[in-house]
């Protein structure tokens, strides 16, 4: 667990468990600007109609860089949600992805675009996209903040990608370890202490 009890000396102690910041939230700001213009364009006329498109967002990791994302996508859209469960508790090794939740509402006919925090193994993506295919919609791309530099992840396609990162373990933004960490504004890298824990 973090040190969850602040102290007037030590105020904001999740600090204390981060090794160092390999990108900050300035520099996540920029590159989510980007992507949401690129997806924007994309989903436009004359390439589509508008109000065609739903972006599911892969919870619970995604959910901070998507509330980003589509603030900046100034089209009509609908929003569904769908869980996926891969590293569950103190796991910092995948377990294989399933789909524990799924509220995407109806996609039948509708253009998706699934967002998820970090494409690792790809476990994630190869179980969510042939889904929601078989739930028919007419086009299903992804976009993901996230790509480690190791061989699974590149074996799996994603459309829209916002930075790649060493094979490395990181929280924040979204993503967690063991649930903690998600508030964090920046993408760290933890302690060996903190996930010791
Ligand atoms: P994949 O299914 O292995 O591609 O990984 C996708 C999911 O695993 C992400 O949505 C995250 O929830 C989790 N994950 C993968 N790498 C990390 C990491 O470095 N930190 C925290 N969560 C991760
Ligand atoms: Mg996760």
């Amino acid at each position: 667990m973090p040190n969850l009890k602040p102290s007037p000396e030590n105020p904001q102690p999740m600090d204390d468990d981060i090794d160092r910041v390999l990108i900050s939230h300035d520099r996540i700001a920029v590159r989510v600007k980007e992507l949401a213009a690129q997806i924007t364009a994309d989903h436009s006329p004359p390439n589509l109609s508008g109000a065609e498109i739903t972006i599911v967002p892969v919870m619970t990791g995604a959910m901070i860089f998507a509330s980003d994302l589509i603030r900046r996508m100034p089209i009509a859209m609908k929003i569904g949600l769908i869980q996926v469960s891969s590293y569950p508790g103190r796991n910092v090794q995948s377990l294989g992805s399933q789909i524990v939740a799924n509220q995407v509402g109806e996609i039948r006919g509708r253009h998706v675009v699934v967002v998820d925090d970090i494409l690792d193994s790809g476990g994630t993506l190869h179980r969510v996209v042939p889904a929601l295919r078989e739930m028919q919609a007419a086009s299903v791309k992804s976009c993901v903040l996230l790509r480690k530099d190791r061989p699974t992840a590149h074996a799996i396609h994603a459309d829209y990608v916002g930075f790649e990162i060493p094979d490395v373990f990181v929280v924040g933004y979204g993503l967690d370890y063991n649930d903690y960490y998600r508030n964090l504004p920046d993408i760290v890298t933890l302690t060996s202490h903190a996930q010791a824990k």
